[in-house]
């Protein structure tokens, strides 16, 4: 009876503080949550190594993340992991090559939630797309992002957007 007695006062805070609140999957919102500032360094700490191995699969699992950590958790680190060293960029306002964005994106600011932002991701054409204030589009090559549009963009139709893989919201 003692025993039952602490054990209900004890663990009933504790599962309180270790529920953490989820999006519409059910997924925490927190294990992805990694916003770090790396503006002490003047250049991307990793970038994405492109190998012609990488599955579609795997390639919607790297566009969810890629989204992830540039939109909703500020997450520089993983961001640029996944651009490669060759990037073009059509934004006419910024050369080309990850570098020329570095400082943009370095402080992980966070630019929104799952709830009020879009991700998408097309296998036919290797084009993932995040939609926010504005819409970007990049085209995956060899399981890296190697390409970005943000003017006069659209956001595709439902139907044209992949699954998010479940591996893609595991650590
Ligand atoms: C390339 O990708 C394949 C498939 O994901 C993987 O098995 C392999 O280890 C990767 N190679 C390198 C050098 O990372
Ligand atoms: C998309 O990328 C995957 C993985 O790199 C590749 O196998 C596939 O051929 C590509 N598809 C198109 C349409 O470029």
């Amino acid at each position: 009876m003692r025993l039952s007695l602490l054990s209900a006062g004890l663990l009933a805070p504790l599962t309180a503080l270790a529920a953490p609140a989820t999006d519409a999957a059910g997924v925490p919102y927190d294990y992805l949550n990694k916003r770090e500032n790396l503006c002490s360094l003047s250049a991307p700490p990793a970038l994405c190594v492109p190998n012609a191995s990488v599955t579609p699969e795997e390639t919607a699992i790297r566009a969810y993340k890629f989204y992830r950590a540039f939109i909703v958790d500020g997450d520089p680190r993983t961001m640029f992991s996944l651009i490669d060293n060759v990037y073009t960029q059509h934004n006419p306002g910024y050369r080309s090559g990850p570098q020329a964005i570095w400082s943009l994106f370095c402080a992980g600011r966070k630019i929104g939630t799952e709830q009020s932002t879009s991700h998408c991701f097309v296998p036919s054409t290797n084009m993932s797309y995040a939609r926010y204030a504005t819409i970007d589009r990049w085209r995956w090559v060899d399981g890296c992002v190697h390409e970005h549009w943000d003017q006069g963009e659209r956001f595709p139709p439902a139907d044209q957007c992949a699954p998010v893989p479940a591996a893609a919201k595991t650590p």
